[in-house]
C-alpha cells in the first residue's frame, strides 16, 4: 500500500472532547482486561443510552451535541464491546438498526426496497480488510469497485414510474420513511421527467440532498442580521428544511439533490456500479460529479487520497468516500447484514485539525448586547481557508473546555465551515497560565453584564453601549433591510463616535456640514449619503420592519407581518393575539414585538422616525378585479432575470392568484425563467400560457408593478 498521502492531523487523545474519553479510557487494551461482566455489561447500556440520545438529536431534532467522529467512536466502542461479549445480545442495540428520522406529521411510506446504512471506518487497515473479505468469499484476486464522494446531507428515496417522478420519501427507519414528495418538488434541479435510453418501468433511486456552504452562508447571514440564532452545519439545515410540513418554507431555501444508487429496479440496463452513473446523467438526473473505477485495494486507497484533496472544491460538503463492489451481479452475491451491504463501505476522513495559538480572547457586543467570546489565533490553513477568528460561544463553554489566553489550542471547522476550538494543548500550557475570567462588564461601555435564568449568554443591557448602536444602525442600512447606499461599517463608525447618530431616528437630521467633517468626506460623497437617507423614508413597509431590529423579526416575517399591519403606527398597537393570526408568526416573534412596542425608549424612537418622514404605508390592499391573475394558479420555475421567487410569489399573490408547485391541468400560468425544467415542459405538452419576467411584469395591473423597495 502506498504511504499516507494525507495531510496528518495533529490529535492528541488526552485532549479531546470528553465524550472521546470512551476512546481513551475504555478502549482495546486497558478495558477488557479491567472491566469485569458486571462493568461491561453496565458499560455497554450507558453506551447504547447515549447512542439513542444522540440518533433522536441527529435523525430527528437535526441538532447534533457532538461531532460524528464523537459519535463514531462511541458507535465502534460499542461494536467491540457487544462482539466480544455476544451473550449480552444485540437484540435491542443501535449497533444493529440503522437511525431513524420519522416525524410527526408526515405521512410514512414503505420503501420497496430496504434502505441501509454503511458500514464506515476511520482505518485503512479495515478497508484492506474489507476487500479481502471479498476476496475470499469469491474467491477471486483483483476486485473492480468505485470509489465516491459521501455526501453529508440527508438520504433520500425517489420513486420515478415510466420515468416519472411520483414520490420522494426519506430513509426513516430504513424499512419505511417519511413521504415528503411535496417538500421535494420545490428543488430546482431535481427532474420530473426522466429522458434517455433504458429508464426502468418502476424504480426507486436513491440519493442525498444537501446545501450549499453559499446557500448556507446566505442563511446564517439573514438570521445573523434578524439577532436569530445562527444553524450549525448546512447537513443540519438540510434535515431540519426538507423536514418542514409547510413546502412554501422549502422553497425559500435552496435545497439540491445528488442521486449515487438504486433501490428496487425492474429491468435495470446496467451490469456494473460505473454504468449506473452513466445512465443517471444521461436521464437527466444530477450525480455525483467525480467517481473512479479502480481494481484493488491499492488502487482504492490511492483513490480515495485523491478524493481528499479534490473534495474541498465540491459544492456539497463531504465527510469520507464510499467504495462500491463495481459488479452488480457480486454486490447481489454479497448481500447485506441487518443494516449494511457487505459489498461497500465507507471510508470517513478524521476532521482535519490543526495547532495553533490563541492570542487573546476578545468580546464581541452584538446589536442585541450579547457578548460573544472571540478567540483570536495566529492565522492557521485548516482545510482550504486560513483561520485566524474562531467563535468560543459563550462563557461556561470557555470555562468547560479551560480555554485560556496564550494557549495552544486543536482548532477544526465544524461541519466543514465554522472555525471552532475543539480544545487545549495542555502540554504546550505556559507555566504563567492563568485561568481565563469572563469580564462581568461590558468590555466596550463598562455596564455591568447580565444573564437571564437559563440562558448561557451575558449581555450588555445599555442600550446607548456604541457598538450596540453601531450594529442597529448597520442592520437598518443593510442592503437586505432600508438600503442606504454610503452608509456601511466605516461611515457609522464615525457617525457615532462623533455623536452625530445617537439612534435611527438621527440619521434623518444629518446635515451637509456635519457631513463635511467627517473622514474622507466631500461634497460629493456628503450629498449621496444625504440623498441616500432621504430616499430610505419611501421604501417598502417590510424593509421598515425589519430594519427597527426587533429580535427575530427576519425578513420574511417583516413581510408577513406588513400584509396585515400597514403602517408603523399600526404595528406598535398590534396585541400579541393579532400577529399571530398572521400565517407564519408565531408565538415568540409576537411576544418579540408586543415587548419592543411597549418599551417607552421604542415608541419615542417610532414617533421620531414618523416625524421626520419615515412613515411608509403598505399598498392598499389592490382591487384585483382587472388583473388577470385574479383566482388564476400560477406555478414558477427557473430564475427569473430580476426578480427574487418570494418577490415573484408576492406579485402572483397581491395580483389575486395563487402561486403553486406544479404544474397541471388547472394551471393557468407558468411564469419561466433560466433553466426551467420539466415543468415548463409539462406547461407545453398540456397548452397552459408560458410567460417569461417581463410579459408577467406587463400582465400585472398598473400600481402592482414592481419598484425598487
Ligand atoms: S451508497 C446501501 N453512496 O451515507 C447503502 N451512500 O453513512 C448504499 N451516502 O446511507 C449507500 N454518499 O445516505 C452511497 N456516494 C454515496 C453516498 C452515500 C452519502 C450516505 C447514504 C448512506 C450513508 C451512510
Amino acid at each position: 500500500m502506498p504511504g499516507n498521502p494525507i495531510p496528518t492531523y495533529t490529535r492528541k487523545i488526552d485532549v479531546w472532547m470528553p465524550r472521546l474519553h470512551y476512546f481513551h479510557k475504555n478502549s482495546n487494551l486497558f478495558t477488557f482486561h479491567l472491566m469485569n461482566p458486571a462493568e461491561i455489561s453496565q458499560k455497554i447500556a450507558v453506551l447504547r443510552k447515549d447512542i439513542a440520545h444522540h440518533d433522536d438529536l441527529y435523525y430527528k431534532k437535526a441538532t447534533p451535541e457532538i461531532s460524528d467522529f464523537a459519535y463514531d467512536g462511541l458507535k465502534s466502542e460499542l461494536a467491540r464491546l457487544e462482539s466480544s461479549h455476544p451473550d449480552l445480545g444485540t437484540g435491542q442495540s443501535p449497533s444493529t438498526k440503522v437511525g431513524d428520522d420519522r416525524l410527526e406529521g408526515f405521512v410514512t411510506y414503505k420503501h420497496r426496497q430496504g434502505m441501509l446504512s454503511l458500514d464506515n471506518t476511520y482505518s485503512q487497515q479495515e478497508l484492506t480488510d474489507f476487500d479481502d473479505r471479498l476476496r475470499k468469499l469469491f474467491n477471486r484476486d483483483n476486485l473492480a469497485y468505485c470509489v465516491e464522494p459521501k455526501i453529508d446531507g440527508l438520504a433520500i428515496s425517489l420513486t420515478y414510474e415510466n420515468g416519472r417522478f411520483t414520490r420522494g420519501v426519506t430513509r426513516g427507519n430504513g424499512i419505511e420513511g417519511d413521504d415528503v414528495t411535496r417538500n421535494l418538488l420545490t428543488l430546482p434541479t431535481l427532474p420530473r421527467e426522466l429522458k434517455g435510453r433504458g429508464i426502468p418501468p418502476l424504480m426507486e433511486i436513491r440519493g442525498e440532498v444537501y446545501m450549499t456552504v453559499a446557500e448556507f452562508d446566505r442563511i446564517n447571514r439573514e438570521r445573523e442580521l434578524a439577532g436569530e440564532q445562527t444553524y450549525m452545519n448546512p447537513r443540519n439545515l438540510t434535515a431540519g428544511t426538507v423536514k418542514q410540513l409547510d413546502p412554501a418554507e422549502v422553497a425559500k431555501r435552496r435545497i439540491e439533490i445528488v442521486l449515487y444508487g438504486v433501490g428496487y429496479c425492474e429491468n435495470p440496463p446496467w451490469q456494473q456500479q460505473h454504468e449506473l452513473r452513466d445512465y443517471y446523467k444521461e436521464w437527466g438526473l444530477p450525480t455525483v460529479e467525480w467517481t473512479e473505477h479502480v481494481v484493488g485495494a491499492n488502487a482504492v486507497w490511492a483513490a480515495i487520497c485523491k478524493l481528499d484533496t479534490l473534495r474541498h472544491t465540491f459544492a456539497y460538503g463531504t465527510d469520507g468516500a464510499v467504495v462500491k463492489l463495481d459488479d452488480l451481479a457480486l454486490q447481489r452475491q454479497a448481500g447485506f447484514t441487518s443494516k449494511a451491504p457487505r459489498w461497500a463501505i465507507a471510508y470517513k476522513y478524521a476532521p482535519e485539525q490543526v495547532e495553533t495559538l490563541l492570542e487573546r480572547i476578545t468580546i464581541q457586543v452584538g446589536r442585541t448586547g450579547a457578548l460573544t467570546p472571540v478567540a483570536n489565533l495566529r492565522p492557521v490553513l485548516l482545510a482550504g481557508s486560513t483561520v485566524a477568528r474562531a467563535t468560543l460561544h459563550n462563557a461556561d463553554e470557555i470555562a468547560r473546555k479551560d480555554i485560556r489566553e496564550r494557549d495552544t489550542v486543536l482548532v477544526e471547522k465544524a461541519g466543514e465551515v465554522i472555525p471552532a476550538v475543539v480544545s487545549v494543548v495542555l502540554g504546550k500550557r505556559p507555566a504563567s497560565s492563568v485561568p481565563y475570567i469572563f469580564p462581568s462588564v461590558c468590555p466596550e461601555c463598562g455596564s455591568p453584564a447580565t444573564r437571564s435564568a437559563g440562558e448561557a449568554v451575558w449581555r450588555c443591557p445599555n442600550d446607548d453601549c456604541p457598538p450596540k448602536l453601531r450594529r442597529r444602525i448597520e442592520h437598518y442600512a443593510a442592503r437586505g433591510a432600508m438600503d442606504i447606499e454610503g452608509l456601511g461599517e466605516a461611515n457609522v463608525e464615525q457617525l457615532v463616535s462623533k455623536g452625530l447618530a445617537k439612534d435611527i431616528a438621527d440619521l434623518y437630521s444629518l446635515t451637509l456640514p456635519q457631513l463635511m467633517t467627517l473622514d474622507k468626506f466631500g461634497d460629493k460623497s456628503s450629498r449621496n449619503l444625504l440623498a441616500g437617507i432621504a430616499e430610505s423614508r419611501n421604501r417598502d413597509l417590510w424593509r421598515l420592519f425589519f430594519g427597527l431590529g426587533i429580535p427575530d423579526v427576519g425578513a420574511q416575517s417583516a413581510k408577513d407581518i406588513s400584509r396585515k399591519f400597514h403602517n408603523l403606527t399600526a404595528l406598535m398597537n398590534a396585541t400579541e393575539a393579532e400577529l399571530m393570526q398572521i400565517d407564519g408568526i408565531g408565538e415568540v416573534v409576537a411576544a418579540s414585538i408586543v415587548e419592543f412596542s411597549r418599551n417607552e425608549r421604542n415608541r419615542i424612537l417610532v414617533d421620531r422616525l414618523i416625524a421626520a418622514g419615515v412613515n411608509p404605508q403598505a399598498p392598499a390592499p389592490a382591487s384585483t378585479g382587472d388583473s388577470p391573475f385574479a383566482g388564476k394558479s400560477c406555478v414558477l420555475t427557473g430564475t427569473l432575470p430580476t426578480l427574487s421567487r418570494d418577490e415573484a410569489t408576492a406579485l402572483i399573490e397581491r395580483a389575486g392568484g395563487r402561486s403553486a408547485s406544479s404544474v397541471s391541468k388547472k394551471t393557468d400560468y407558468v411564469i419561466a425563467g433560466d433553466s426551467a425544467g420539466s415543468k415548463l415542459d409539462k406547461a407545453r405538452s398540456l397548452g397552459v400560457t408560458v410567460l417569461d419576467e417581463a410579459q408577467f411584469i406587463a400582465l400585472l395591473p398598473e400600481g402592482m408593478r414592481p419598484t425598487k423597495g
